[in-house]
């Protein structure tokens, strides 16, 4: 295999050179890379260094010689270890480099000599399910080919402290490709204009029932979402009491696909109105789904902090998104403007002064990570139109 030296934030990587004239996709060479992923990797470091940071004074409380080593990590698909491999380097703790194809074992045990990293760093050629029930990890990774369902059960086992996972399924999470989507995370999406929300909180709602099964709780602290992939880090608590409060989250949404009427109705077995009770049409339903929190306001904060200090090549437009994910309302599903504008026949705005109207007008309203467009608030769909005609008026 052609191999050429790469470096990402301060670590060295041998990655492979594709065949001749193939670029796309990634998954071309005998061991996948995949130089667009450099901007959720960068993320990645600084959000498992705000954890670990975390974590290392929570551990410290029960035994006071815990030192950076003794927090293990797992990126149990690793294909060339890149992304394992900057947390070991980068971060100092314990790390399992994982991947069944004999050609990625290869290149990690290089990219592990390559950084010269001390022997709590190891490559491992298992199959990543075998691996996670196996072994128990305070962090664990899933950076999959596509969908990370094959990979939760024994992830949620394996997990002591901190899940991280990618999901590369925008389709299936978004409801465009429906069936698969429900075969993979046994909820109904609906693909309208916030699919992008409903495919994170449709992987969100599979791993908090994931995790439910191994009487864990989960705190998402940290999710964004592109339109090639959706990212999530979730904090893990032991316990049934814990896993029972989770579950609480979860629940569905119903829409209106005439009027924009959107609600959320928590809990699994659920009462939903049939008609829409602003213009009577079928609404849509979709879930089941998580309709908690998608981020920690203070997780987000650490994590913008160890961005800021590290030299990284995407270091603003993570800072942006990060910065982003911190402010937006917690609120269930974004509006999207351009959609309430030509149903009501106007022009769009800016999404600056669309928010301060909503504000003026006593209602809480955000930008939101995952479109530029779009707004989040309290506001119900009849005032936001109201509020968006006054403004034209005025
Ligand atoms: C998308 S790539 C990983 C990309 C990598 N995390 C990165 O940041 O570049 C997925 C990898 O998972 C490996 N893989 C797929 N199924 C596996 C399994 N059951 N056990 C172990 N490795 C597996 C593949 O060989 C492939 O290298
Ligand atoms: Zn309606």
């Amino acid at each position: 295999m052609n191999t050429r030296t790469i470096i990402e934030g301060t670590t060295k990587v041998l990655v492979p050179i594709p065949p001749e004239g193939v670029s796309f996709p990634p998954s071309a060479a005998p061991v996948f890379y995949n130089p667009e992923m450099e901007l959720n990797r960068d993320i990645n470091v600084a959000a498992t260094a705000a954890f670990v940071n975390r974590l290392v004074l929570i551990l410290r409380s029960q035994r006071d010689d815990i030192v950076t080593t003794d927090v293990t990590y797992v990126d149990a698909l690793s294909a060339s270890g890149i992304r394992g491999i900057r947390i070991a380097n980068e971060l100092g703790i314990s790390a399992v480099l994982n991947d069944w194809n004999e050609d990625s074992y290869n290149l990690i045990i290089k990219n592990i000599e390559l950084n010269e990293l001390p022997e709590t760093t190891t490559a491992s050629h298992k199959n990543a399910n075998v691996l996670l029930h196996e072994k128990r990890f305070n962090i664990v990774d899933l950076d999959p080919f596509g969908t990370p369902a094959p990979f939760l059960d024994s992830a949620a086992r394996s997990a002591v402290h901190l899940l991280e996972v990618t999901a590369t399924d925008t389709a299936p999470l978004c409801g465009a490709h429906l069936n698969s989507g429900i075969r993979k995370y046994a909820a109904v999406p609906l693909n309208n204009e916030y699919h992008s929300e409903m495919g994170v909180r449709i992987l969100l709602g599979k791993i908090a029932r994931e995790l439910a099964k191994h009487e864990k709780a989960m705190i998402p602290l940290l999710s964004h979402a592109t339109r090639h992939y959706v990212r999530t880090y979730v904090q893990v608590k032991k316990g049934a009491k814990h896993a029972d409060k989770t579950l609480k989250n979860m629940g569905f949404m119903s829409n209106c696909p005439d009027c924009g009427f959107r609600k959320p109705v928590f809990g699994l077995a659920v009462h939903i109105d049939k008609e829409c009770p602003v213009c009577g049409t079928t609404t849509g339903i979709a879930g089941p789904l998580w309709l908690g929190q998608l981020h920690e306001v203070k997780f987000c904060d650490e994590v913008l902090l160890e961005l800021e200090k590290r030299s990284l090549n995407t270091q603003k437009k993570a800072m942006g998104i990060i910065t982003l994910c911190r402010d937006e309302l917690k609120i269930p599903m974004f509006y999207d403007q351009h959609v309430i504008c030509k149903r009501l026949g106007i022009s769009a705005s800016t999404i600056g002064s669309l928010i301060s109207a909503l504000k003026e007008h006593g209602y809480e309203a955000s930008r939101t990570h995952f479109d530029g467009i779009s707004f989040k608030t309290n506001a119900g769909i009849t005032d936001i139109e109201k509020i968006m005609l006054s403004e034209r008026s005025g």
